[in-house]
């Protein structure tokens, strides 16, 4: 049995990145271009203009950064597959090449002795789908399904962890409700459709999956614990939808087969009915679920805020990271414990957990960035907590491996434990790369020892 103080020994320490946001070279070898390459490209879409075009060169230089997760010991790579690599037109003809990519850095990761959890949708979707609609089109369930019937069948001897979606939340209200990322739409009716449409894509993958695949599947979301400002009727109702939008919209229909009530309410005339046998493809059972988890919301009811009238209200003296997201440990135990609870108890991996922090100017060799180091301590506590009340957390990828594209917001937020320097590609460890490379080969010892902060 292991100490109640650490973390198992097969727990997985791993790093975690997405296509789009490293690989640079998003046309080489035949690729077809993604919903993310257009929106980009697109004036005024991203900050100061910026493209993945070369982010972090990875799709050359990748044999470099996976030594460099063997260096940090890290014994797992949450990495995800660019969709028009292997299919450019989304859907038939397959690439060879860009599927070959893929295989190299399967093997290369296995090589080092590193166990690779695979997504197959990080937001890139290919364009040639978005012009039939991307996931407002019903049929955008098979095509994901044929896609990663695909993969499933190129890499399914090697990769015994797949993750179908990332964030469908992200995917849709950035996407399709709000219009801050690709494809760029505002529309509150298209919303629940392709909210919907991802569910019974991923549903069907995984349909899809169990005929043929030898391993595990599941499901990666971002939530966000909703705490009530007040106890008043209104702040709990607010709080309410805000955590059926954020953090039932996807799990409901996945485990308990409905939605929950309140997006109907949300939603007002832009929700449709949707067929009951719907639901029979959504709820699959699943191996795991991924938890992405960054920050909190405390909640206060706003009529002014659309559509879901629940408006977050900001902790004044609480830290924040460039993105002006609460740090808040704690929530990271608090939604581990519900998701247990609510829908389980199931095997839980957290896939994200990181912060963007200005790194300042540093001298060559070593970059000291405390308050992400102190962020990663903070929440793999909470993480051990988590464990510590009984949830069967199996294991922890931090956001991200490198610094990265960081989608609307370009260049200009650092989430890595690895520095990249974008004009030489340099790549340098952080202090905080090295701290996480303690906890893990201690297995959470060096989170008590850790004082320094
Ligand atoms: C998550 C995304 C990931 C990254 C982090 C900061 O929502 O999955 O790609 O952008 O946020």
């Amino acid at each position: 049995m292991s100490e109640p103080t650490l973390f198992p020994p097969d727990f997985l320490w791993g790093a975690a990145t997405s296509a789009y946001q490293i690989e640079g070279s998003p046309l080489a070898d035949g690729a077809g271009p993604s919903i993310w390459h257009e929106f980009s490209h697109t004036p005024g879409r991203t900050r100061d203009g910026d493209t993945g075009d070369v982010a972090c060169d990875h799709y050359r230089r990748y044999p470099d950064d996976v030594a460099l997760l063997r260096e940090l010991g890290l014994n797992a790579y949450r990495f995800s597959v660019a969709w028009g690599r292997v299919l450019p037109e989304g859907r038939g003809r397959i690439n060879p090449a860009g599927l070959g990519f893929y295989e190299r850095l399967v093997d290369a990761v296995l090589e080092r002795g590193i166990q690779p959890m695979v997504t197959l949708y990080h937001w890139d979707l290919p364009a040639a789908l978005d012009r039939f609609g991307g996931w407002v089109n019903p049929d955008s369930a098979a095509w994901f399904a044929d896609y990663a019937q695909v993969l499933f069948r190129a890499l399914g001897d090697r990769v015994k962890l797949w993750v179908t979606l990332n964030e469908p939340w992200v995917v849709v209200d950035g996407g399709y409700l709000h219009g801050v990322l690709a494809p760029g739409q505002r529309n509150p009716f298209a919303a629940p459709l392709a909210a919907h449409n991802l569910l019974r894509a991923h549903g069907s993958a995984v349909q899809a999956y169990r005929a043929e695949g030898q391993h595990q599947i599941g499901l990666v979301v971002n939530l966000e614990p909703k705490y009530p400002a007040t106890e008043t009727v209104e702040d709990l109702s607010a709080t309410m939808r805000a955590d059926a939008y954020w953090n039932r919209h996807y799990l409901d229909p996945v485990f308990l087969g409905g939605y929950p009530p309140e997006l109907a309410e949300i939603f007002g005339q832009a929700w449709p009915d949707f067929p009951d046998s719907d639901f029979d493809v959504i709820r699959q059972p699943l191996d795991f679920v991924g938890v992405n988890y960054y920050s909190r919301q405390v909640v206060r009811h706003d009529p002014k805020d659309w559509p879901l009238a629940a408006a977050r209200v900001r902790q004044p003296r609480q830290t924040h990271t460039g993105l002006e997201w609460e740090v808040y440990p704690q929530g990271l135990t608090d939604i581990l414990e519900w998701v247990a609870g609510r829908y389980g108890p199931l095997p839980l991996y957290v896939t994200e957990n990181g912060a963007a922090f200005y790194d300042p100017p540093h001298a060559e060799g070593e970059i000291d960035d405390p308050l992400r180091r102190r962020y990663l301590r903070d929440h793999l506590r909470a993480a051990l907590e988590a464990r510590r009340k009984g949830v069967d957390l199996r294991g922890y990828f931090a956001w991200s491996l490198l610094d990265n594209f960081e989608w609307a917001h370009g260049y200009s937020q650092r989430f890595g434990l690895v520095h990249v320097d974008y004009v030489t590609q340099r790549r340098t460890p952080k202090a905080s790369a090295r701290f996480y490379a303690g906890v893990a080969r201690s297995r959470g010892a060096a989170l008590n020892a850790d004082r320094a902060l």
